[in-house]
This record gives structure tokens, sequence and C-alpha cells, in this order.
């Protein structure tokens, strides 16, 4: 069991170990090194991509270096499941909607906190306010069996990735930006219907596919023009397999464009244009 995901035979359990006598957690010189290392290797590509970026508002490369180091304190402090190329994704797509009247960010999947932090950042540059939803609770009771797009199976614990409110509104002080968010405690079936405005821009990293269904039916109708959601579960067949759906498509109004289906695990959603 890895961060109480379980998974089935064929999985391996190299990819998470390293000699039990190096310390790799929050705070230690192990996740310093790792969040320097991929910064230069692994999300370079995006690194790059973001310094170079042309955005609607003065954005000085000294204040997106700034913002870089920011996420990479954060990553080290805070117990995070997202790469940085993945938040940087949706920061940038936060970044191109700035000046929006009213522009609403949405993040469902909050974890320990990790990603609200970064996103609080980003979309107070932007001018905006965080919406969040989670349970606090971690994962819920389920009964769901998934599949990697490899083939590989895997169960989501109930529990899992638990950060409760009062720890992630915390982390979202020392590390984000507080007056931009608000929050909402609960499953999602209770707690989306407070929401009724509309979304610039959204992000869901939920695991369970009935979380993705209630996240997608709920804020895709939503979306405004130029708006994305994102989700980080396109690594799951069953994501795939619901997005892939005309027949769930059509009863949300109208197809959309998705990047990634099929292929990575950040998935990018968006309205056709009409
Ligand atoms: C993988 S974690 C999110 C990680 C976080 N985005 C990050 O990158 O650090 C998934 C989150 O989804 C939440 N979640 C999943 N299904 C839910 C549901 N039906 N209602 C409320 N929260 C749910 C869990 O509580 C958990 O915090």
């Amino acid at each position: 069991m890895t961060f109480g995901v379980s998974m089935g035979k064929g999985a391996s359990p190299a990819r998470w170990s390293t000699p039990r006598f190096i310390k790799r957690g929050t705070g230690t010189w192990y996740r310093k090194y790792q969040s320097i290392r991929f910064l230069l290797t692994r999300d370079r590509r995006a690194v790059v991509d973001f310094l170079a970026a042309k955005y609607p508002f003065d954005f000085p490369r000294s204040e997106r270096l700034r913002l870089l180091a920011h996420f990479t304190k954060t990553t080290n402090a805070v117990r995070g499941y997202h790469t940085l190329e993945e938040i940087l994704t949706v920061c940038h797509h936060i970044f191109l909607c700035a000046g929006r009247k009213d522009l609403t960010v949405v993040e469902c999947g909050a974890g320990s906190g990790s990603s609200t932090a970064k996103l609080s950042v980003a979309t107070k540059i932007a001018g905006g306010r965080l919406v969040v939803f989670d349970s606090f609770r971690g994962i819920p009771e389920n009964d769901e069996q998934h599949q990697l797009l490899d083939g590989r199976d895997l169960v989501f614990r109930r529990g899992a990735f638990k950060g409760r409110l009062t720890a992630v509104k915390k982390r979202v002080e020392e590390f984000g930006a507080p007056e931009v968010c608000s929050f909402h405690k609960g499953l999602f079936a209770d707690t989306l219907s407070a929401f009724d405005g509309h979304v610039d821009v959204a992000l869901f990293d939920v695991d369970l596919i009935s979380s993705t269904e209630q996240c997608t039916s709920h804020f895709y109708p939503r979306l405004r023009d130029g708006g994305a959601i994102f989700s980080q579960d396109g690594h799951l067949r069953a994501t795939v397999d619901l997005y892939s759906d005309a027949a769930y498509w059509a009863r949300l109004g109208s197809p959309p464009r998705i990047d990634g289906l099929g292929t990575g695990k950040m998935l990018r959603i968006a309205r056709r244009p009409h």
C-alpha cells in the first residue's frame, strides 16, 4: 500500500522505494534535492515555457522566478500529489485568464493543501478567487476497482490523502494566499450544489470515478468561454472511459475538446468553439 492506494499484481513497489536509511519526507534534504532535480530535468520544459509565456498583464521574469522558488519551497514543506509541470499547466491557464471580471478558479481535491496553496498564489496574482472542495477526510468509502492505463489494478482506500481542513488552512496561510480562498467541506455530492456561479479554471484531482463524474457534471456546464477544466486522473481507465462517452457529454450540453485523453495523466477539457 502506498499513500492509501493499493496496487494489484504486477505493480512495482521499487518505484517508491529508496534505501531505508535515506529520510525522504517533507523537510528533508532528499526532498529538496529531488525537487531541484525535477525542476531541471523532468519539469524543465514546463518551467521554460512558463518563463517565456505571454500573459495579459505585466509579469516580469524576476517575479516568475520568485514564484517558482516559492512553489519549490511549498513542495519541500507540504506533502503533495502533483508534479511541478502539472501545477504550472493549471497556473498558466489561470494567468491567461487574468483580468477577467469575477475570475473564478475551483479546486476539487485538496489533499494536504500543497496544490491549494500554489493555486491560491496564482489566483491572487491573476486577481481572482479560489473555491476549494474536499471532504477534508480523505477518499470516501467506495467499492470502486480501478485500472491504470497500463493495465495494473488499483484501489483507493477510504481515508487516503487525508488533510484536515484546519491543517490545510494552516498550510495555505503559511504558503498561499488565504484571502482569496473559500473552503467547502464535505462530500462533493453534498457540497457542490452550494456553487452556482461560473468557473474559469478548475482542477480535479479526485481519484474516484464517481467523484470525477460529480465534479465534471457540475462544473462543465458552468465553464466560461476560454476557460478550462484540468483533471489529474487521466491515468485511470475509468476516467478515460467516462470522458470518451459521447452520450455523457450530450447530457451536459455539448462535447468538449479534451487534450491528453488516453495518453496522459493531466487532461485539459475545454469547450469547442461554436
Ligand atoms: C489525490 S488527493 C488530492 C491531492 C492534491 N490535489 C495534491 O496535488 O496534493 C484527492 C482528494 O480528493 C478528495 N476526494 C475524493 N473524492 C471526494 C468526494 N467524493 N468528496 C470530497 N472529497 C473527495 C480526497 O479527500 C482527497 O483530498
